[in-house]
């Protein structure tokens, strides 16, 4: 799959996950002795305003820690990138968090948004445009987890990369280590890249900031089930079921599950799937890293720490690595 520039060539992305592919993988992930669903369809449209809900809520502390890092560091992390840099952001979203750091970078020479929702992409782009005039943005509709190619012309810069929100969390450690490899192989030689990166805590703190007292990232979770029954026919209760969120201290990640409340028998697609009573499906994971557990991991992927910076109470941590 080739991937081009959105400004340059808007040819749609290729394959966003059709119904077909949903419904093959609930298919093989409910015949696994733990049942489960991959994380990536929670984002419909009502899951992706239930995740920027998730985001204020006040027991939801990496987003303000992250943006209070990047408030409080902004110029000293900017100043890590070679001058002239074209910075890339993997999965860029709303562009929130890079504005931060695009105030300190008045000698920026591109600024890349990479992101698979191409229509949100393009606006956020625009909007980012009216804001920095001079600044060259050359917007990327693309899955960051495969291979894609940079606008060609981006000239010589050197290239820098931005990864915020520890989405790096959300992936299996062997997995995360080939996603930063492959970072380093779209970025090449020498390039920087600025992570975020959750770190290890109380699991009182932790389970709290996935299970909030307002509900929402519970219904973020059951709408995965009202997901199925909107789009693959399905016959699930959403009563039926409960959201569960624990600190698995052993593998160091938070899970997401939805807990069966009864015995039952859920229908999808014309297939039956029986359920027992407190049987789970495993919907997310949310990797808790050390300062220096993470290290390790971005150096299996070919990274060096360059610096790394947390707030006071030592929450959240945003590191700079380089290449080599
Ligand atoms: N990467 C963030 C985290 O793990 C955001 C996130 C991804 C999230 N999936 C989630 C938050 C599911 C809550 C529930 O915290």
């Amino acid at each position: 799959m080739t991937i081009k520039p959105v400004f340059a060539d808007a040819t749609p992305l290729a394959h966003l996950p059709d119904d077909r592919a949903f419904l093959s993988d609930l298919i093989a992930g409910f015949a696994k002795p733990q049942k489960s669903l991959p994380a990536k369809y929670f984002y419909d449209a009502p899951g992706s305003d239930l995740f920027e809900a998730i985001t204020r809520q006040p027991e939801y502390y990496p987003t303000r820690t992250e943006l209070g890092i990047l408030d409080a560091q902004g110029a000293t992390i900017a100043a890590t990138l070679p001058p002239g840099a074209a910075l890339v952001e993997f999965g860029s979203g709303s562009t929130v968090k890079v504005r931060r750091l695009l105030r300190h970078l008045p000698g920026l020479g591109a600024y890349v948004p990479v992101d698979v929702s191409e229509t949100f992409l393009r606006s956020e782009a625009a909007a980012l445009q009216v804001d920095y005039p001079h600044l060259r943005v050359a917007p990327v509709a693309a899955d960051f987890t495969r291979r894609f190619r940079l606008p060609a012309d981006l000239g010589r810069a050197r290239h820098a990369g931005f990864f915020p929100g520890s989405t790096i969390g959300n992936f299996e450690p062997a997995e995360a280590v080939r996603l930063l490899r492959l970072f380093g192989e779209i970025l090449g030689d020498d390039a920087t890249l600025i992570v975020g990166v959750d770190l290890v805590k109380d699991r009182a703190v932790l389970e709290a900031a996935y299970d909030d007292a307002a509900g929402v990232t519970a219904a973020f979770n059951l709408n995965l089930l009202a997901r199925i029954n909107r789009e693959l026919s399905g016959t699930f209760d959403r009563d039926a079921f409960a959201h569960r969120a624990v600190f698995d201290a052993s593998a160091s990640r938070i899970e997401m599950h939805l807990v069966s409340r009864t015995d039952q028998t859920v229908t999808v697609a014309g297939r039956d799937f029986a359920f027992a009573a407190g049987e789970t499906i495993h919907t997310e994971n949310s990797y808790k890293y050390t300062v220096e557990g993470f290290r390790a991991l971005a150096g299996e992927a070919g990274w060096s720490a360059v610096s790394v910076w947390t707030d006071a109470e030592a929450l959240f941590s945003v590191h700079a690595l380089r290449r080599g």
